[in-house]
């Protein structure tokens, strides 16, 4: 690639974003009201299918009811493994994309990323495919004080165009996007989650003084928003010391909402979820205002899957994800009962294989609904 080509690479990214900011839409599902949900399910790659099967069990279980009376449809969708991926050369097949776009809510197992080239995340590529903007990720510990959610803008930053940068003889150059109804979107589902969830504090967290133009739009932004909600608290940080923070006793009990940019929200949940005792016990959401996915933090182990050890993998960040997806359809009294067996089941699961397995560890958690 030359310069020349390289200008002409970055003038249709900035045409393609202009387009996308037209498209952004608005419309939301009323899942209370919703006669049919179609719950998509998706194994992944790696541990994926092992702790799919297991969330998948939990929910077969707790809504047997509704399934039986057709208001709930559970739907295995089949394709979506690094394989197939391959073979067919797109981040998500289109055949798959379609099978999923028939479904409400998507519980989906971790998918395994080529590193390099320029196959995109199945991940990114299913929350920009399906507009899944906020990235909604709760870190518990209540014996230490810690009640934490993090509200992860995901269809911006460095991700949407982390496989479009340009390369020339010597260097390599990558884009960052950030947008107003972007941010603002992002900072309104967080603000209204304080507001409902009467929480007092929310910290917007960015590299501002760096990233001047895309995490200073961030910033401004937010505040905007922020004087909707006066009621709210609102604090600045930088995700350097706010990585910093969250180690820190006791100022880190005050955090409660915290607001941020794609490629740091990524960085810092895993930090979060190590807190909680690891990314094998943390769930999230990908929510948008058509759809929504729901999926453990973390990725699909393949070393994990290489030593044999993949039966170990623990499956509570995915039952977790699947009661995230349950408060998100509304059915608040199935995702508290699978919360509280979460809470009070006490099998371990080892990834070195020392302790329960994934299904032993549900059977012991059904038990418990
Ligand atoms: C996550 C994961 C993904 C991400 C990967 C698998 C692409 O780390 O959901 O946090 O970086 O967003
Ligand atoms: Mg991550």
């Amino acid at each position: 690639m030359d310069i020349n080509q390289a200008c002409e690479a970055f003038r249709k990214i900035l045409e393609e974003q202009q387009a996308r900011i037209a498209n952004m839409n608005t419309e939301k599902t009323d899942f209370s009201t919703k006669k049919t949900i179609t719950i998509g399910v998706v194994d992944g790659d790696g541990i994926g299918p092992i702790i799919t099967a297991q969330a998948t069990r939990v929910l077969e279980k707790i809504l047997a009811d509704e399934i039986a009376a057709g208001s709930i449809v559970i739907k295995q969708i089949e394709g979506l493994t690094i394989e197939n991926r391959i073979a067919c050369g797109q981040a998500v097949p289109s055949d798959v994309l379609a099978e999923i776009k028939t479904c409400d809510v998507l519980l989906k197992g971790p998918t395994t990323t080529p590193h390099g080239g320029t196959m995109e995340s199945a991940n990114v590529s299913l929350r920009r495919e399906l507009d899944l903007y906020a990235n909604c990720r709760p870190v518990n510990i209540s014996e230490k004080n810690i009640d934490w959610m993090f509200f992860r803008e995901n269809t911006e930053g460095e991700y949407v165009l982390g496989s479009r940068g340009v390369e020339l003889p010597g260097m390599a150059v990558d884009f960052k996007v950030t947008t107003d109804a972007g941010t603002k979107r992002i900072a309104r589902a967080a603000f209204e989650y304080a507001r409902n969830n009467g929480k007092k504090h929310l910290s917007i967290v960015t590299k501002a003084n760096i990233m001047k133009k895309t995490d200073g739009k961030f910033t401004a932004l937010c505040h905007e928003i922020a004087e909707e909600y006066p009621e709210i608290e609102v604090e600045d940080y930088y995700i350097d010391i706010m990585t910093a923070n969250l180690l820190k006793e006791p100022l880190r009990e005050k955090f409660q909402v915290v607001l941020l940019p794609n490629l740091y929200g990524d960085i810092i949940t895993d930090e979060a979820a190590q807190i909680q005792g690891g990314v094998g016990t943390a769930g999230s959401s990908n929510v948008g205002d058509k759809y929504a996915m729901f999926e453990a933090i973390h990725g699909s182990a393949p070393r994990m899957i290489e030593r044999g050890m993949g039966e170990y993998a623990n499956p509570a960040s995915m039952i977790k994800a699947a009661a995230m997806m349950l408060r998100h359809i509304c059915r608040v009294d199935a995702a508290e009962k699978i919360e509280k067996a979460l809470d009070a089941c006490t099998v371990e699961v080892k990834s070195d294989g020392s302790a329960a397995t994934a299904a032993q560890y549900t059977d012991a958690l059904m038990q418990l609904l």
